[in-house]
């Protein structure tokens, strides 16, 4: 399938993997991109710049097709290295980054100078026209649906998308709630030019999660989900376990005055604890609605096959169908 994001990206299918803290490692990435769709390092969860490098190599030797980096710019006191990370993505030879998080203006420069298109993840109409001002090459629409942040503003992908095609003119992926052909027809139909997976992704052979990650999406429901951290303005989408719910018993307890401290047990540091250890209350943990959608545990590349044949029978066959004649 061909579209403006396969053309910008060199890409076989409009398929991308969205950055995942502790499980978007080079393994997934190498995988996704085998598949032909786009895989993505997560950069910050490599702990230095020197240590993104050697990421970027790992991956680089377990594929020859494109895949990118994720850059999340965190609203921290303390900022990781930045201009270190930005270095180690351009000189890895990296064609592809998504940004998410603050405003990425400050980098752009330095990576439109190396060739690099940036796709910057965005949870509202008016961030995506940002981006595009400040010359983002492309955004990854976010809606409310989605594991991680979804934003405060609760709009969920069927008026988010057409929203964000009536006002974009730079290319835009739809993200969050997508899973498979039906996923990817939806989002084409509604003006995206393809679509970003990150719950789905984790729910296969090649992620470098634990097992108990894994089988607790699959197990899910679109129930089964929880938004964190409202009061503190940084929602976040996690699956309900027994951290989320201690977490949530906080801040009904604390109301306004919950501060980040009060929940610090549940939120820091818990990631490798779950994604390497399979500990599956150490804490909360993103997840998106879409887990009601995840019954299995393909390769990378049967999923990504599964999706366009899918979604190409869907064009042919359904939607063709209605108008035949
Ligand atoms: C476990 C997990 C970790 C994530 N970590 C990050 C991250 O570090 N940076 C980021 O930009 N997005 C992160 N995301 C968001 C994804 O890239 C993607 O936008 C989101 O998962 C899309 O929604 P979906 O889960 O419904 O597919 C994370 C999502 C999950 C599920």
């Amino acid at each position: 399938m061909k579209t403006q994001i396969t053309d910008m990206f060199g890409i076989e299918h409009p398929i991308i993997q969205g950055g995942m803290h502790f499980v978007g490692f080079a393994e997934l990435a190498a995988a996704v991109s085998n598949a032909g769709a786009l895989g993505i390092i997560t950069g910050l969860t490599q702990r230095t710049p020197e240590d993104l490098a050697k990421e970027i190599r790992r991956c680089r030797d377990m594929t020859d097709k494109p895949f990118g980096v994720n850059l999340t710019f965190l609203p921290v006191m303390k900022a990781p290295d930045y201009p270190g990370y930005i270095k180690a993505i351009i000189d890895g030879g990296i064609k592809v980054v998504e940004t998410a998080g603050n405003n990425p203006q400050k980098w752009l420069p330095a990576l439109h100078e190396a060739g690099i298109k940036v796709i910057h993840k965005c949870t509202s109409v008016r961030h995506s026209l940002k981006a595009e001002a400040i010359g983002c090459d492309a955004v990854s629409v976010d809606g409310f649906e989605c594991g991680g942040h979804p934003g405060e503003d609760d709009i969920p992908n069927f008026i988010l998308l057409p929203r964000a095609a009536d006002e974009l003119k730079i290319p835009f992926v739809a993200s969050g709630g997508m899973a498979d052909g039906r996923s990817l027809v939806a989002a084409l139909a509604l003006g995206a030019q393809g679509m970003n997976m990150g719950t789905r992704f984790i729910a296969t052979k090649e992620a470098p999660v634990h097992d108990n990650v894994k089988q607790a999406i699959v197990a899910a429901s679109e129930l089964d989900t929880r938004l964190v951290m409202r009061p503190l303005r940084n929602t976040e989408r996690v699956l309900r376990n027994a951290a989320t719910d201690r977490l949530l018993e906080k801040e009904r307890e604390l109301g306004a005055n919950l501060k980040f401290e009060d929940i610090i047990e549940q939120v820091a540091g818990v990631y490798p604890k779950i994604m390497l250890e399979g500990a599956m209350d150490a804490g909360v943990w993103s997840c998106g609605m879409v887990a009601g959608l995840v019954h299995d545990i393909p390769s990378c590349k049967e999923l990504v096959d599964r999706i366009m044949v899918e979604a190409e029978g869907l064009i042919r066959q359904r939607l063709a169908g209605f108008v035949a004649g």
